[in-house]
């Protein structure tokens, strides 16, 4: 009996890894789907009644856990080293002439390969089968992730043959499938590499076996009691082939001497520079993405004889095809606090210099962008500057040889001490009185986007702060500039006092919407805000009549398109709070402006409604964005800071940035700056003149 099912289990195996083999290789099904799917549900449910027979190849193991895991830090048995780059051809050509100095041999010969762009991994193999998978690390020590890693089609649970083997390779996605995922995702990935290093690390295997990842090998280290030798990298690609491993077969051979090899014919040295040039050329035209190319030696004896540097083989280089905007080294990080308490880790780098301005902090977003990178302080990393964004941490480009490991948000604020507290992917200071909310929640106040409070920056709400004249955002109104004077604080003198008073003073005549948002409400964002006001609710005192019954506030506030269910109970929430209430009273007796005048928008005027515009570049009618941005919510549109699958229309000045290719990507409608302004003067809005 027990022997039928083994047998009928064998079976179901085979046919489904036919199946799926055949699927992968031409795209399309060789039987339908439901009866694919009856054959697997038969599969799972003989391993449910005998988990004995379950093996470690069993295609079952592809569709992964709901289980939670963390990814234990594991060693290496091979050095996981990176490669010594080029960006010109001439850096090239110095590379051949040195190795063919180095080791004056006629029977030398090079391997070019592509450089996948992507997350690189390795395999270990013990009699055949996948025993881990373990991510590159620091190059000594990586993590675990072989739950997760079993769930790719393309890596191989057994081998054709039981042999004890490290092999290194490049997990990705197909360009066609990230765009298809990306469209479809909240928040978007800016490349198939990152959403291919943050599929890997999902803590739920099941999430990770729904994208399609894939994987080229290209390096393989055999168990050193094995008695098979390698003795060319050929022959390693090769032997990964017939082992079942899927090996980029883009690949050209340059020898003094004929090789005779599976993959391509050979050509000579001379050849090696307009053969680069010629595969670079073909680059967009392939369904991933690589980063450029690798010139390998192929003869395993003379990389033995070439030897390593600390972080790199001799007998290697990687052409990259564009250097990055700025490469500087990871000196510390830091986390800043903001002031609804979340944690942004800051990389403090060697200075740089991008586009004239001097880069001394990146940005790390949160901790798992931290361990897609394998982030370790000493690392070099590649940093960005685009438009006017912050400053982020890109990619490493060279792992440090100090040892250090994976850098970890500490578990306490490093202002109050509180222990922090995760909330979706960032950590939070729970603390209200937490001084860099605090003070972050004056900055924001002031900022231009909100109150507009020109002198009251950063440093200058700083030093108020710890100097007791403000602490709380009333306190802007109540407390006396001329203290700074009559105390000698140093740096303030009578214009500069006089100029934040008259700051300040101009800032009472900020319309309602823009108080609403310098409160900084959870939510309650300025889009959100100006769906409301356009709603009708547009005074202090409908928003007081309007939370009354909270009920139908909530029935109301949801119905609004565009205001989801946890925006409405977070305006809820804030109009019955005492606290948000208190200080409304006291902008109300200040005599600020506690109704937005222009909610009179008629239909017609509301011709962007349903509309998500993202703003890029600079403008020569428009001194700013932000003006942009009033005139786009004004006309009912959206304003987002991203491109993504819901953005509709992309406004383009001079300078853009990486947008303009997004929105092309997307198929997101573009304008320049004399479209824009034709529309709004279809709307019978005479924009034009200087703004
Ligand atoms: S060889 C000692 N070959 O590029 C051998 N690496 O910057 C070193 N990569 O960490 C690697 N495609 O993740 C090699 N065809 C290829 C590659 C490749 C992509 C990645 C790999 C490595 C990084 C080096």
């Amino acid at each position: 009996m027990l022997m039928d099912i083994t047998e009928r289990l064998n079976e179901l195996k085979k046919l489904i890894v036919k199946y799926q083999d055949s699927y992968y290789k031409t795209g399309k099904s060789e039987v339908s789907d439901s009866e694919y799917d009856r054959l697997f549900d038969e599969l799972l449910n003989i391993e449910k009644g005998h988990p004995e027979l379950i093996t470690a190849d069993s295609p079952s193991k592809r569709v992964g856990s709901d289980l939670t895991q963390d990814f234990p830090e594991v060693s290496h048995t091979i050095p996981v080293l990176s490669l010594d780059k080029a960006y010109t051809i001439e850096e090239i050509y110095s590379f051949i002439k040195r190795v063919g100095t180095e080791v004056n041999n006629d029977d030398l010969s090079f391997i070019l390969e592509e450089k996948i762009d992507g997350f690189s991994i390795v395999l270990y193999y013990e009699d055949g089968f996948l025993v881990r998978a373990i991510t590159r690390g620091n190059g000594y020590v990586g993590n675990d992730v072989t739950e997760n890693v079993k769930t790719i089609k393309t890596v191989p649970l057994k081998l054709t043959e039981k042999v004890n083997i490290a092999v290194r390779g490049e997990i990705f996605l197909l360009k066609n499938d990230f765009k298809k995922i990306n469209e479809s995702l909240e928040d978007t990935f800016a490349n198939p590499r990152n959403l291919a290093s943050g599929t890997i690390r999902r803590i739920k295997s099941s999430e990770t076996a729904k994208v399609p990842l894939t994987i080229f090998c290209y390096e393989g280290f055999l168990d050193s009691k094995s008695e098979k030798k390698f003795h060319t990298h050929i022959e390693i690609l090769e032997y990964l082939k017939k082992l079942g491993f899927n090996v980029d077969k883009n690949i050209s051979i340059f020898s003094k001497k004929k090789i005779n090899s599976l993959f391509t014919d050979d050509m000579s040295f001379n050849e090696i520079p307009d053969e680069i040039l010629r595969r670079a050329e073909l680059r967009e035209s392939l369904p991933y993405e690589i980063d450029g190319l690798v010139l390998k030696v192929n003869e395993i004896d003379v990389r033995d004889k070439l030897g390593f540097t600390e972080h790199h083989p001799r007998w290697a280089i990687a052409y990259k095809f564009q250097s990055p905007q700025a490469e500087s080294q990871v000196l510390n990080i830091d986390v800043q606090v903001g002031r609804t308490g979340r944690i942004t880790p800051m990389a403090r780098i060697n200075p740089v210099t991008i586009s004239g301005s001097e880069i001394k902090n990146a940005t790390l977003h949160n901790q798992d962008y931290i361990n897609q990178l394998e982030l370790c302080i000493g690392d070099t990393v590649a940093v960005s500057k685009r438009g006017d964004v912050i400053p982020a941490v890109e990619y490493v480009t060279e792992k440090n040889t100090l040892g250090n490991t994976i850098w970890h948000i500490p578990e306490n604020c490093p202002v109050c001490n509180c222990v922090l507290v995760r909330r979706g992917a960032h950590l939070f200071c729970p603390n209200t009185e937490c001084k860099a909310r605090k003070v972050g929640a004056l900055i924001y106040f002031c900022a231009k986007k909100q109150m507009n409070i020109q002198g009251l920056g950063e440093k200058v709400l700083n030093l108020l702060y710890e100097n007791g004249y403000v602490k709380e955002i009333t306190d802007i109104y109540t407390f006396s500039p001329d203290a700074l004077l009559n105390d000698n604080i140093e740096g303030f003198g009578q214009k500069k006092v006089m100029a934040i008073k008259d700051a300040i003073f101009e800032s009472k005549k900020q319309p309602f919407r823009r108080l609403l948002a310098a409160l900084g409400i959870d939510e309650f964002s300025h889009n959100a805000i100006d769906l409301v006001i356009r709603n009708g609710i547009k005074s202090y005192d409908d928003f007081k009549n309007l939370v009354k019954d909270k009920e139908n506030a909530f029935k109301r506030l949801s119905s609004i398109d565009g205001l989801g269910p946890e925006t409405s109970n977070k305006i809820i929430e804030a109009f019955t709070d005492v606290k948000i209430l208190s200080i409304l009273n006291f902008f109300d007796s200040m005599g600020f402006k506690m109704e937005e005048e222009s909610a009179e928008n008629t239909q017609a005027d509301l011709i962007l409604s349903g509309q998500s515009w993202c703003v890029t570049g600079t403008f020569e009618k428009f001194k700013s964005r932000d003006l942009i941005h009033d005139i786009i919510r004004k006309h009912g549109g959206r304003v987002v800071t991203s491109i993504s699958g819901n953005t509709t229309h992309l406004l383009v000045g001079e300078n853009a940035g990486s947008k303009l290719n997004k929105a092309l990507n997307l198929g997101v409608k573009i304008l320049y700056e004399s479209d824009f302004i034709q529309l709004l003067n279809s709307m019978g809005e005479v924009y034009g003149k200087e703004t």
